[in-house]
C-alpha cells in the first residue's frame, strides 16, 4: 500500500514513523521553524533507506547557496542512488534535482523540482525547494507563476494553503504587482499568523513602495509571531533595519543589527550576506560601526576560494573592502576569474554578474569611483542573474549612487537620485541626498538644465 505525507504526496516508505517525522520536519521548514534537520534524523533513524527524508535533508543543503555543504550534498546524493531503483517517480524527480544541483548545474535543478510539481502539484517540499532555488538564480518571474501552476490542486480547505499564498505573494511583489501580493500576503497571514515568508512578502512591498511607517508597524507588530524560534527572523528583522536606515536612524539600525540580525557569530550565508549588506549600507554613509565588519571578514577569508556562489562572493568583497584587507580582495577576484572558465552555472553567474560586482566593489574601495560608477552602471541592469531580492540588490545603485556623488558627477547622481525619489517620495535618505548631490560642483548647472 502506498503511503502519502500529510500534504498528498506519496513517499515509497512503508515506516508511518519515519513519514510522521517527515511531516513534521516539512511544517516546521514550511514556516522556517527550527529545526527541521533534527526532525529527519529522527526520521532517517528510524528508517535510514528512507528516500524522502535522505531528499528533504539534501533540499535543504543545496538552498543553503554555501560550498562548504557541498561535500555533503554528494554524500547523500550517493545513498539516494543507492535507493533510486526502489524510489517512487516524485521521488526520482526530487533525486534528479539534487543530482543537477550537486553537479553545479542550478538552472536544470530548478527546472527538476518544477517537472515533479507538475506531476505531484500536492508536493510543497518540492515547492518551497523550488521556490528557494528561484529566489538563488534570480528567476523572479518564476518565483511567481511556479506557485500559482500548482495552486488549482490547493485550497484553504488545506491547512498548509497558506504558506502557498506566502510564497506566491513573495513572487507577485519580486514581479511588481505590488497591490496583488500584499492582498496575498496579508491573507497568508491571516490564515498562518506564523507565516514568516508571508509576512516577508508583505515587508518587500513596503520596502518598494517607501512606506517605512507602515512597514515598520507591520514587522513590529507581527514579531511575536513571526520570530520565535524562527530561521528566518534575522532576515526580517533586518527589513525593519532598511525602513530605520530610510529614516536615518543609524542608532536604531546598529542596535537591531546587534540584537536580532546578527546578535551572535554564524557561518550561516544568507545571514552573513544580510549582516554585510547592512554594514555596507552604513558603510556608504560614512558611519562608524566599530569592529562589526572584522567578525565577518574573518569568516569570508576562510570562503575566498569558494568561487561557489557569487552572491555570497560579492558581499565577501564588502567586509574586505571596509576592513582594508586587500590581499583578500585580490584572491577573491583571482579565484572568481578561475572559476569563470567552467560550464557550469556557477560559471554562469560569475562571469555574468559575480566578476564585474565584486571588480566594481574593489574600485569603490581603491576610491576608484568613475570605475566603480562605470561598471555598475552596466551591470545593475542584469544583476537579477546573480539572485537575492529586489531590496537585496538595492545595494547595488546605492553603491553606484554613491559613486557618482563621489565621483563628482553631479548629473549622474542628480539622475539616480530621481530615480529613487520616484520610489520613495517621502523617504528622508532621499531628502539628504539631493542636499549632497545640490552641494557637488557642477550641480547648480545641472539643476538649472
Ligand atoms: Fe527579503
Amino acid at each position: 500500500m502506498t503511503l502519502y505525507d500529510r500534504f498528498g504526496a506519496p513517499v515509497s516508505s512503508g515506516n508511518r514513523r519515519s513519514v510522521d517525522a517527515f511531516n513534521e520536519a516539512a511544517a516546521l521548514m514550511l514556516g522556517y521553524v527550527a529545526d527541521p534537520l533534527a526532525k529527519i534524523d529522527a526520521a532517517l533513524a528510524a528508517d535510514p533507506g528512507f528516500v524522502m527524508g535522505h531528499c528533504f535533508r539534501a533540499g535543504i543543503l543545496l538552498t543553503s547557496s554555501e560550498a562548504g555543504a557541498e561535500p555533503e550534498l554528494k554524500r547523500i546524493l550517493g545513498i539516494l542512488i543507492g535507493h533510486e531503483a526502489g524510489a517512487n517517480d516524485r521521488e526520482r524527480g526530487h533525486i534528479a534535482a539534487i543530482r543537477a544541483w550537486a553537479e553545479r548545474d542550478f538552472y536544470h535543478a530548478s527546472e527538476e523540482y518544477g517537472r515533479v510539481l507538475c506531476d505531484f502539484p500536492r508536493d510543497i517540499v518540492a515547492m518551497q525547494f523550488a521556490h528557494l532555488c528561484d529566489f538563488l538564480l534570480g528567476q523572479t518571474t518564476m518565483l511567481r507563476d511556479r506557485v500559482a501552476q500548482i495552486m488549482p490542486a490547493w485550497s484553504e480547505a488545506d491547512a498548509d494553503y497558506a504558506y502557498l499564498l506566502g510564497m506566491h505573494a513573495f513572487g507577485l511583489e519580486e514581479c511588481g504587482h505590488y497591490e496583488r501580493a500584499e492582498e496575498t500576503g496579508r491573507r497568508a497571514v491571516a490564515l498562518q499568523p506564523k507565516d514568516a515568508w508571508a509576512y516577508h512578502a508583505v515587508a518587500h512591498v513596503c520596502e518598494m513602495q517607501g512606506r517605512t511607517e507602515e512597514g515598520i508597524r507591520w514587522l513590529t507588530g507581527g514579531a511575536d509571531n513571526w520570530s520565535p524560534n524562527n530561521m528566518f527572523a534575522f532576515h526580517n528583522w533586518w527589513h525593519l533595519g532598511l525602513y530605520h536606515l530610510e529614516n536615518g536612524d543609524t542608532a536604531k539600525v546598529l542596535s537591531l543589527y546587534d540584537e536580532a540580525i546578527r546578535p551572535q557569530s554564524s557561518q550561516v550565508a544568507m545571514e552573513m550576506v544580510d549582516a554585510a549588506a547592512m554594514l555596507w549600507r552604513l558603510h556608504l554613509r560614512g558611519v562608524d560601526t566599530g569592529r562589526r565588519w572584522d567578525e565577518l571578514a574573518g569568516i569570508y577569508e576562510g570562503w575566498v576560494e569558494h568561487a561557489y556562489y557569487p552572491f555570497n562572493d560579492a558581499h565577501a568583497m564588502m567586509a574586505f573592502v571596509a576592513t582594508g584587507r586587500e590581499e583578500m580582495g585580490r584572491r577573491l577576484i583571482a579565484a572568481l576569474e578561475a572559476a569563470a572558465a567552467a560550464d557550469d552555472s556557477s560559471a554562469r553567474m560569475i562571469r555574468e554578474v559575480g566578476l564585474p560586482v565584486v571588480r566594481a566593489l574593489k574600485a569603490f574601495g581603491d576610491g576608484n569611483y568613475p570605475a566603480a560608477f562605470a561598471t555598475l552602471l552596466d551591470v545593475r541592469k542584469r544583476a537579477v542573474a546573480f539572485g537575492g531580492s529586489n531590496a537585496q540588490r538595492d545595494l547595488l545603485s546605492l553603491t553606484l549612487l554613491e559613486s557618482a556623488v563621489r565621483a563628482g558627477d553631479a548629473a549622474a547622481a542628480l539622475a539616480l537620485a530621481n530615480e529613487r525619489k520616484s520610489a520613495k517620495p517621502a523617504s528622508p535618505f532621499v531628502r539628504g541626498l539631493f542636499k549632497r548631490v545640490a552641494a557637488l560642483p557642477g550641480a547648480a548647472m545641472v539643476t538649472a538644465a
